[in-house]
């Protein structure tokens, strides 16, 4: 059984056939309106989430399917052990998208798992939003997978766990990334990617700006992860030290038209989103004529129903 918890158990050839298919049904939608009847996906969110859930749900519901939302803190995931209530879950749905607080919880869910398991984002990946973030940038190279191939993709900031599943599609797909850094994110260093990465000779890191000068794309984003904040969206007492930190260390790398200006860069702007203005990207970049952010945000819809349709087998026209 195939499952998407990380990009590095995908071959580029099954990259490159969900992606096809993603730009083939976002053209087509109306031939894949009754594709997953009857099948249910199950979401479960042990973090907060907009555009993941809604491109689930949305998707689900575009392809004839149903779509349960779970939220940890609502349900008996609180109260009893992962394990069970996991395996328990797995026998109501048809496949089950899981975002974690830890990427233990996947991996644990793995090696129980009877249906197949999409990875909605844990502190080390994120290989919905890469998939994603690889359609947009196909779209606005041409059309076509083989247009990504030999472009430049800069990535400003922190590395992360977006950055790094970034890394694994832009690599397999033949395209040149940078990452111009102050820091990595610890939780998301994963030095097998980054070895697999640099042997492509696809992949460097740097902290010179000057890569700007000839990037196609360029990506950022969040320096202040989720669990910085409290249910009320408030940055919690013991992150409060650390945010300050990392505002003073990531300032140089923040998206704005002002350094794009400096650098004579004419790059596509993007970012996964949530934005968190005049930290890592400022208003007159999220809204600058270069910024493809919305219909990336939009693409998380039409990658989702590729990717569930290839786990589920189902590349009915
Ligand atoms: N980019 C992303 O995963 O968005 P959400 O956290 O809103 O789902």
């Amino acid at each position: 059984m195939k499952h998407l918890i990380s990009l590095r158990d995908w071959t580029a050839e099954e990259i490159k056939e969900v992606l096809n298919k993603a730009l083939e049904i976002k053209k087509n939608q109306e031939k894949y309106y009754d594709v997953l009847k009857g099948k249910t996906l199950i979401m479960l969110f042990e973090k907060t989430s907009t555009r993941t859930r809604l491109s689930f749900e949305t998707g689900m519901t575009q392809l004839g399917g149903h779509a349960i939302f779970l939220d940890k803190r609502t349900t008996q995931f609180m109260i009893a052990e992962f394990i069970d209530e996991i395996r328990a879950t797995m026998r109501f749905g048809d496949i089950l998208m899981h975002r974690p607080l830890k990427n233990k919880s996947l991996m644990e869910a793995e090696k129980v798992a009877t249906i197949p398991i999409i990875n909605a984002l844990c502190e080390k990946y994120h290989p919905c939003q890469a998939l994603s973030d690889a359609l947009t940038m196909i779209e606005k190279s041409g059309g076509k997978v083989e247009d990504l191939k030999g472009k430049k993709i800069v990535w400003l900031g922190i590395g992360d766990n977006v950055s790094n599943t970034l890394v694994e599609v832009c690599t397999k797909l033949g395209a040149k990334i940078t990452l111009c850094i102050a820091e990595k994110d610890p939780d998301s260093i994963d030095e097998e990617l980054e070895e697999e990465a640099r042997e492509t000779g696809l992949y460097e890191e740097t902290t010179d700006l000057n890569c700007l000068k000839d990037a196609d794309f360029v990506h950022t984003d969040t320096w202040i992860n989720m669990e910085f904040f409290d249910k009320d969206g408030k940055v919690v007492e013991n992150f409060r030290e650390e945010l300050e930190r990392r505002k003073k260390i990531f300032m140089p790398y923040q998206l704005s038209k002002a350094l794009l200006e400096k650098y004579d860069c004419n790059a596509k702007i993007m970012h996964c989103m949530a934005c968190h203005i005049d930290c890592e990207i400022t208003r007159d970049a999220v809204d600058h004529p270069n910024s493809v952010i919305f219909d990336q945000a939009e693409n998380r819809l039409h990658a989702q129903k590729a990717i569930m349709l290839f786990l589920l087998e189902k590349w009915k026209k």
